[in-house]
């Protein structure tokens, strides 16, 4: 039995500590942020309200404090969002802890002064001076992870090994892991498929969807590739998987499907979505100064356009 902390209660946080408890772990969940998710984690029925279920009696709800991260875990869980990267990281850079960090978030950070595009464990590492960390990503949708319904996602650290201790700690018989050295494709495929699920989203036939998730894909290898990560890993869980579940439902491709009738984007938001987060425009906001500076626009004009539509509220220009 080992001792896991889940940092973030939300839906992921959430849904990812069955399979750990179903593991035969310790498991203890912290929210540091949501007032909602705290009130969720501590009611009597522990009914969790973006999952719409009860989670089990013996997941262990601690309040959020410095204090709790230097207790004596065997493996830390970042479940927050990308916007609370910045804040974990500065709350985990004194600590020097030396347990595994196996970090679930998905996204890419923009470093300003360096002009930079960074991945989170990048990020984690090299401003917060975090060591040992893990990814985990991959096609998994919460509510279908808290039912127990099959799921199959990957590890990814360049010491395979490290990341198949981990899979060992959590995976059960519905929640299936496959491990990859590849950090950088794994990582910079799992952002961009939110990209891509809004533009897939666009497309107003299912004939039109499919011509645009094939531009998506060859857009998607380039970027990896330009990133420096592996071009195969595009067929893996965290590329064509994850873009697969993401474009065929979820918010990003929702969002897609009313730019590609023709809403501007800011309408879209306010009319149909003003409650919802869209991960997608999340990160065209942080990484468009870069890519719009130091990628060669002819090689991704699908993305090109997004990034035009959210950030000049443009009407979506493709063909859909
Ligand atoms: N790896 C996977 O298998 C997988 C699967 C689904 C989602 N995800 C990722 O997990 C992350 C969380 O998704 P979710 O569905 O749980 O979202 P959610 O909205 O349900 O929860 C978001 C979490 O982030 C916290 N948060 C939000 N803003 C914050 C801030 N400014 N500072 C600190 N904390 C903040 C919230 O309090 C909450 O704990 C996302 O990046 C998502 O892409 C990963």
């Amino acid at each position: 039995m080992k001792k896991i902390l889940i940092i973030g209660g939300g839906a992921m946080g959430s849904a990812f500590s069955i399979p750990c408890l179903e593991n035969k772990n310790k498991v203890t969940i912290t929210e540091p942020y949501s007032k909602v998710f705290i009130k969720n984690l501590t009611s009597k029925d522990k009914f969790h309200s973006a999952l719409k279920m009860k989670l089990p009696k013996k997941l262990n709800f601690r309040k959020y404090s410095k204090d709790l991260l230097k207790e004596k875990f065997d493996l830390i869980v970042i479940a927050l969002s990308l916007s609370g990267i910045d804040f974990i990281g500065k709350e985990l850079k004194d600590l020097k802890i030396k347990i595994p960090i196996l970090v679930l978030t998905k996204g890419l950070k923009y470093e300003k002064k360096k002009g930079k595009i960074l991945t989170i464990s990048e990020k984690l590492n090299k401003e917060f001076k975090i060591k040992d960390i893990s990814i985990l990503k991959g096609p998994c949708l919460a509510k279908e992870l808290a039912k127990k319904n099959q799921t199959s996602v990957i590890i990814a650290n360049k010491n395979v090994n490290k990341a198949k201790k981990l899979g060992n700690m959590i995976s059960t018989k519905y929640y299936l892991i496959e491990y990859s050295k590849d950090t950088v494709g794994v990582e910079i495929s799992s952002a961009i498929k939110n990209i891509y699920a809004m533009i897939i989203g666009a497309g107003q036939s299912l004939n039109a969807a499919s011509n645009l998730f094939q531009k998506s894909i060859v857009e998607m290898k380039y970027l990896i590739k330009f990133f420096k990560g592996d071009v195969e890993t595009i067929l893996g869980l965290a590329g064509i998987g994850d873009l697969y579940v993401s474009a065929a439902g979820g918010r990003n491709s929702k969002m897609g499907s009313y730019l590609g009738k023709g809403f501007k984007f800011e309408i879209a938001k306010k009319r149909f979505m003003a409650k919802d987060t869209v991960e997608g425009e999340q990160l065209v906001q942080e990484i468009a100064p870069f890519v719009l500076k130091k990628i060669d626009k002819k090689k991704i004009p699908l993305m090109i356009n997004l990034i035009k539509t959210i950030k000049d509220n443009k009407k979506l220009n493709i063909k859909v």
